[in-house]
């Protein structure tokens, strides 16, 4: 299984050249075999169409059991939508195993995004990731969620197959999804049949994208937020500002070369505490946002500070056998404010008592005359008790995304939190916590 590159001879690998020499059969998809007809003389040589792919891998199979060596040809590497795939899967159906007498060699290609990527600058050179929009094998909405992840990821993404003589709205609705995530402006490359004859190449902005000549043999790159295009070239950074001063210049205070940086696995979390502790007056979902982590993670991170750290913020995680028993502990707060948000972002606030709440099945309720309120108990696997100094106390319970299913909070009566309750309070954050409150 030879993938031979973009196109071009100079683009094909050392391998790849001689894996077709060696050959007694070339087999692949007309216009393939025009691509290496220069390679091709003395060869057997089996021309299919394109819907034929199957047929190709069958072929290759019945010649190499005749006892001859067999190319099956593809453009870039064959293992990127290409033959590799269905080609196994065919051999496999047929009993064939890598221990038989018909060997099996795959020869990677230089594949189009890596190509198209080098004839317009260096658009990938930070995480990104390829789609097919084509949807003659894969159901639209598996690829309409793939787009949606991917664009809202910020990846730097190359589209193949985005567009053809029949599927012309792919690209459309692909272009609607990016626009929902990315600026307008966000350059995008538009590379038709790279290191071919017919070679064209289009910079434009997301907003033009779908309006632009995309057919068969093109590859569409987005580019991501920090992806910029200057002197007529895409450029995606590394990454090396977050770390030096200039490109070439030292290290930015608190980062080391060769070392992850402040803001790295190790360290993000005490990044986090320390901009709480500095801005007091911001919500837990704003500092969820500014961080762009799921809000649990806001949790997670104050419940992991040192003790001897002072923070203004404090929350004890609970143990996820003790889920029941931190509800059932709400019921000794009196009165409560509950706070539920939707996915969709509107925001409920109830006032309720603890003593209220109702367990059935999987469902945590409450039903009264003012409302009727049913929470997916079975969506909940982490909690907190968390607490910012004299001006909330509560419980916050998440799903396993770490996205806020719903909280209770204690109340304040006349100006203050009645001293009983909030005893109580603390009595059971040091029962149920894994890390004691700290006065
Ligand atoms: C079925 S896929 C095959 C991909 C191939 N195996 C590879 O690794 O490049 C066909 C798609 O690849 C892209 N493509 C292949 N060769 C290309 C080239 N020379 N220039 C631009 N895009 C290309 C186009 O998006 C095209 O619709």
């Amino acid at each position: 299984m030879v993938g031979f590159g973009p196109g071009a001879e100079e683009h094909m690998s050392f391998r790849a050249k001689s894996a077709i020499a060696e050959s007694d059969v070339v087999i692949g998809y007309t216009t393939y075999i025009k691509l290496v007809k220069d390679l091709l003389e003395g060869k057997e040589v089996v021309r299919k169409g394109m819907t034929e792919e199957i047929d190709r891998c069958i072929e290759a199979y019945e010649q190499a059991k005749l006892g001859k060596k067999v190319s099956l040809i593809s453009s870039g590497d064959i293992g990127v939508y290409g033959m590799a795939g269905p080609t196994y899967e065919v051999l496999l159906k047929a009993g064939w195993t890598p221990k038989s007498d018909i060997s099996v060699e795959i020869i990677p290609g230089s594949t189009a995004l890596s190509a198209c990527a080098s004839l317009v600058g260096a658009p990938l050179t930070h995480d990104f990731c390829s789609i097919s929009l084509s949807d003659l094998l894969t159901p639209w909405p598996t690829i309409a969620r793939r787009l949606d992840a991917v664009a809202q990821a910020d990846f730097v993404i190359a589209l193949y197959n985005p567009k053809s003589g029949r599927r012309t709205q792919q690209i459309v609705e692909a272009q609607k999804t990016f626009l929902k995530y990315r600026d307008p402006a966000t350059p995008v490359a538009i590379v038709k049949s790279a290191y071919r004859r017919r070679q064209a190449i289009q910079l434009v902005r997301l907003d033009e994208m779908a309006d632009q000549e995309i057919g068969m043999l093109t590859t569409v790159l987005i580019g991501n937020s920090s992806t910029y295009i200057e002197q007529g070239l895409m450029i995606t950074p590394r990454g090396y500002s977050n770390k030096y001063n200039d490109i070439t210049g030292d290290a930015k205070e608190g980062e080391q070369a060769g070392r992850s940086l402040t803001m790295g696995l190790e360290g993000w979390k005490a990044c986090l505490r320390e901009y709480l502790a500095q801005h007091t007056e911001l919500s837990w979902e704003k500092i969820a946002d500014y961080f762009n982590v799921p809000i649990g993670e806001v949790f997670s991170a104050i419940a992991q500070a040192p003790d001897d750290n002072n923070l203004n913020y404090q929350a004890a995680k609970i143990d996820s056998h003790h889920l029941n028993q931190a509800v059932n502990a709400c019921k000794k707060w009196g009165r409560l404010r509950g706070v539920i948000r939707t996915e969709s972002g509107a925001i409920v606030e109830l006032f309720l008592q603890g003593e209220e709440f109702k367990q059935k099945a999987d469902w945590l309720s409450i039903e009264n005359d003012a409302f009727h309120l049913h929470i997916n108990w079975s969506k909940v696997s982490s909690a907190y008790f968390a607490a910012r100094k004299d001006k909330s106390y509560g419980l916050h319970f998440f799903d396993q995304h770490g996205q806020l299913v719903f909280r209770v909070l204690l109340t304040k009566q006349e100006g203050g939190f009645n001293s009983t309750l909030l005893n109580s309070f603390q009595q059971d954050w040091q029962l149920l916590g894994q890390k004691e409150i700290q006065e």
